[in-house]
């Protein structure tokens, strides 16, 4: 099963992407995830992300995509993938159709989380990051996740901030990228949108993410459930 998931930056596509991760068994991979790691450890690729990341510009496609690609090919791919961060604009949209093309396969299943703007801002702003599990969600500005005073709701664990969380200038720029539907995500999203209504496939589904989490959960697992003749894609 191969599934990309969309959704503006603070629409929750990394906390709902841990559930589709458990119920297909197949690895998530989150491009900003990878570019953290490889800044933290000083990585030569870390060097050449980190001033974009800052910034809340998307990493070169000449850096981005191969990545991808190469990382796409690793064994425990072999089942499938669940990328989430990318396809972020169009042309990665395209470089992904292409590569799956070559070796006669496609994107099987397209997920997307629908939000406003401003919601997704101030999401991304509350975000705090427990230090011993990235999926234990705290925010301090929606009351049924907040934070147990400066500690973790569910582990008690330290928490922490994203740099490029509390930058408004950033977010709003990584929020331009999301929003822009002639080369930006948006525009991914239709592309892979128009094949579906070609050839029926990738399946397609749209949640609403204003929902709380555990509601767009229950949407999301019903949807899949109905979805089973992707079952054994
Ligand atoms: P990335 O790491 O992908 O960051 P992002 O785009 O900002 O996405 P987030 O992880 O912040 O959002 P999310 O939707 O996963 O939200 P979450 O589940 O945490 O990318 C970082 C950077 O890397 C980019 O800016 C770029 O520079 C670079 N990059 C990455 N991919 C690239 C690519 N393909 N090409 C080039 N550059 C690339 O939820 C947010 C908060 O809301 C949490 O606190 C959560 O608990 C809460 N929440 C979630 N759902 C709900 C709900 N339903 N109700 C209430 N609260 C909720």
């Amino acid at each position: 099963m191969k599934i990309v998931f969309f959704g503006p930056n603070g629409s929750g596509k990394g906390t709902q992407g841990a559930v589709v991760e458990e119920r297909y068994q197949i690895p998530h991979i989150e491009t900003g995830i990878i570019f953290r790691k490889n800044i933290s450890k000083g990585t030569e690729l870390g060097e050449k992300a980190k001033a974009y990341i800052e910034r809340g510009e998307l990493v070169p496609d000449e850096i981005t995509i191969p990545m991808v690609l190469e990382r796409l090919k690793e064994a425990d791919c072999s089942n499938g993938w669940l990328l989430d961060g990318f396809p972020r604009n169009l042309i990665q949209a395209v470089r992904l159709d292409e590569a799956l093309r070559r070796e006669g396969a496609g994107v099987d299943l397209l997920i997307e989380i629908i939000l406003e703007r401003e919601i997704a801002k101030e999401r991304i702003m509350g975000r705090r990051i427990c230090v011993n599990d990235n999926n234990h969600p705290n925010n301090i500005n929606i009351e049924a996740i907040k934070p147990n005073g400066k500690r973790c709701r569910i582990c008690g664990g330290d928490l922490k901030t994203r740099d490029d969380d509390q930058d408004e200038a950033a977010i709003d720029q990584r929020h331009d990228i999301y929003y822009d539907t002639r080369n930006g995500t948006l525009a991914a999203i239709q592309y892979f949108k128009d094949l579906s209504d070609s050839s029926g496939i990738p399946a397609i589904v749209e949640l609403d993410g204003k929902r709380s989490i555990q509601e767009v959960t229950r949407e999301l697992a019903s949807r899949l459930e109905k979805l089973e003749f992707l079952n054994s894609a």
